[in-house]
């Protein structure tokens, strides 16, 4: 089992999403997204929110990051996840409530988690950074229905 991020590892990951968010493409709702996928060796893979005309095809930041992911043959390797979203203004993101997975997020960060038989950490920034919330795949998803279940 790895060790726990510090949390001077915790605040510096969440500076370099709030980096990577401003990557997002967002322009219909100007709400900006970043996920870091955080394995024993460092990260793995980021995403970032990627919007489209029709509304309804939207990406989130964790999907396209753990797309990422598989396709660095990565899937079954993420620790930790970290999350940071909010409205970008010209000083950078705004926000003060930390931003969690939605729900399709969560099953797709579960299917992670039961591939190695274990949990993933969850580590939520609101966009100003002044606010975080640790939290795992399996508090937020309990009861999850998984690879398993087609055994
Ligand atoms: N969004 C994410 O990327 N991840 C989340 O966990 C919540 C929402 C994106 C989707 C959409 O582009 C924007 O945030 C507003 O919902």
């Amino acid at each position: 089992m790895s060790a726990p991020l510090s949390g001077d590892q915790i605040a510096a990951l969440g500076n370099e999403a709030a980096v990577i968010a401003t990557r997002a493409y967002a322009p219909y709702s100007g709400f900006h997204v970043a996920a870091l996928l955080i394995g024993d060796d460092g990260l793995i893979a980021s995403g970032v929110n990627m919007e489209n005309a029709s509304y309804g095809l939207s990406l989130c930041a964790e999907t396209s990051a753990f797309a990422a992911a598989v396709h660095a043959g990565r899937l079954a390797d993420v620790r930790a996840v970290v999350v940071i979203g909010g409205r970008m203004t010209d000083d950078g993101l705004a926000g003060e409530a930390p931003v969690l997975p939605c729900g399709r997020c969560r099953q797709i960060i579960y299917e992670s988690a039961a591939l190695q038989g274990c949990d993933i950490t969850i580590h939520a920034f609101s966009g100003d950074r002044e606010r975080r919330t640790e939290t795992s795949i399996r508090t937020l998803l309990p009861d999850a229905f998984g690879p398993a279940n087609l055994d």
